[in-house]
């Protein structure tokens, strides 16, 4: 990046910065939650209190209705990109492949990725899940009785599953172990200048590395995805330009997400003790805990859809290009799907009502792999450490997307 895009980046940021502050000062809610805030959950009440569909003063209408947001997720008047094709504006270039896609590129291109995602595959991800959750306590128990849950269990996790599934070899491992932490601020929404210098120069150093992978594979095919999509690209239905933006963006979905799922739901746990206890004595409330950290705590608190045409909503007009903020977060503690929503409970049965993985045509495909191996390691976690204690301040991460902690120390007993 030249001096003086850097100087232009920084300019536009700051603006955008001071118009953000001013609005959120002026009582924004969504500008609000827009800064990155502790705790989004008060917002998320009073933006539910103000009716199901609000317009904040950036231009963006905002829902944090259940009822609304999912009906808007299955309408396919709206879609992801703007109707000239374009993306919606960010300060980081990043091809989202499939999620930044409407249909018929969208259909095509997840169609093909399905076979290597789907809930049967994931299923074949658990022995090797709590085969590497074991290991990584066994490494945490011979190190000592005091550790940081994200680098040391959390983080590495999602990314050795996700090396193994994309297809990446070993030599590369601790390069992707770093390059995903450093473009993971990509899902943290507008952040500072700094921040988004280093996703850029690692976007760049990823696609290197990619490049250099996919070529390996085409050498030697082995059983991971890349070798799996290789054959489509040979025989015209996926572009080559398409293949590269895919292997970027499954660790960025697969791993940031994944990490925080588990944080977030060790987090909880301890915080409502009762709940740990009754996890500790019935380890097969993991799968329950997951499902309730997903509504009660979920890593990817927001997501945007655009109308695609004039819409009529909630007594709104929305004009074409129009944007609309859904707070899935909100979605998760709306009173008329989830009764008490406030109360963290294991045992409550919400699965299919969540937003946490969105809905319609976008829904996660990774979710059932997501959910195998947060599964793996809250039990794991439940089983072997079951004197596990918060031993310091926690710090959050910095963001509005993505929601989740960068440190969590913990001691075992
Ligand atoms: C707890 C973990 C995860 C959460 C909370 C999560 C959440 C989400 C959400 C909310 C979306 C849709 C966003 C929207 O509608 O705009 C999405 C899409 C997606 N996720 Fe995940 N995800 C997780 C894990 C994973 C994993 C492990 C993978 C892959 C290995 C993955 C791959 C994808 C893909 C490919 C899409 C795009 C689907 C499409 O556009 O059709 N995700 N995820």
């Amino acid at each position: 990046m030249t001096q003086r895009s850097d100087n232009q980046l920084r300019a536009q940021m700051s603006l955008y910065y001071d118009f953000l502050k001013t609005v959120a000062d002026q009582g924004d809610q969504y500008a609000k939650l827009l800064q990155g805030i502790e705790d989004p959950y008060p917002a998320y009440e009073r933006i539910r209190a103000g009716g199901p569909l609000v317009r904040s003063a950036l231009g963006v209408w905002v829902t944090g209705d259940h009822g609304v947001a999912n009906k808007v997720l299955r309408d396919r008047r709206f879609g992801v990109r703007k109707v000239d094709g374009s993306k919606m504006p960010d300060f980081v270039s990043f091809d989202n492949s499939m999620l930044g896609l409407d249909p018929p590129d969208h259909t095509r291109l997840r169609r093909l990725t399905i076979p290597a995602l789907n809930p049967r595959m994931a299923d074949r991800w658990r022995p090797r899940a709590t085969e590497i959750c074991d290991r990584l306590i066994d490494d945490i128990l011979a190190e000592g009785d005091r550790f940081d849950l994200m680098p040391q269990f959390a983080q590495r996790l999602p990314n050795t599953v996700i090396a193994d599934l994309v297809g990446i070899p070993d030599e590369h491992r601790p390069r992707f172990a770093r390059l995903s932490r450093r473009i993971a601020p990509l899902l943290d929404g507008v952040v500072s200048f700094h921040k988004v210098r280093g996703v850029n120069l690692a976007i760049d150093e990823l696609t290197e590395m990619f490049v250099e992978i996919i070529a390996l594979r085409k050498a030697e095919p082995a059983d991971d995805l890349i070798s799996q999509m290789l054959p489509a690209v040979d025989d015209g239905r996926l572009g080559m330009h398409e293949l590269l933006p895919l292997c970027m963006f499954l660790p960025l979905a697969g791993t940031e997400t994944t990490v925080n799922l588990i944080g977030n739901g060790v987090r909880a746990l301890l915080q409502h003790p009762e709940q740990w206890a009754l996890l500790r004595e019935e380890p097969d409330h993991a799968a329950g805990a997951v499902e309730e950290t997903l509504r009660f705590d979920p890593p990817v608190q927001q997501y945007r859809r655009v109308a695609h045409e004039e819409i009529e909503l909630e007594g709104e007009l929305l004009p074409v290009d129009g944007e609309l903020a859904i707070l899935a977060a909100a979605a998760n503690r709306d009173p008329a799907v989830f009764p008490d929503p406030g109360r963290f409970d294991i045992t409550r049965r919400s699965k299919s009502d969540t937003l946490s993985f969105s809905s319609g045509i976008h829904y996660c495909l990774g979710a059932a792999l997501a959910r195998v191996e947060a599964e793996a390691a809250l039990r794991a976690i439940a089983t072997r450490l079951p004197g596990l204690r918060q031993d310091g301040p926690a710090r959050r991460r910095d963001s509005f997307i993505i929601r989740g902690l960068l440190q969590f120390p913990l001691a075992v007993q």
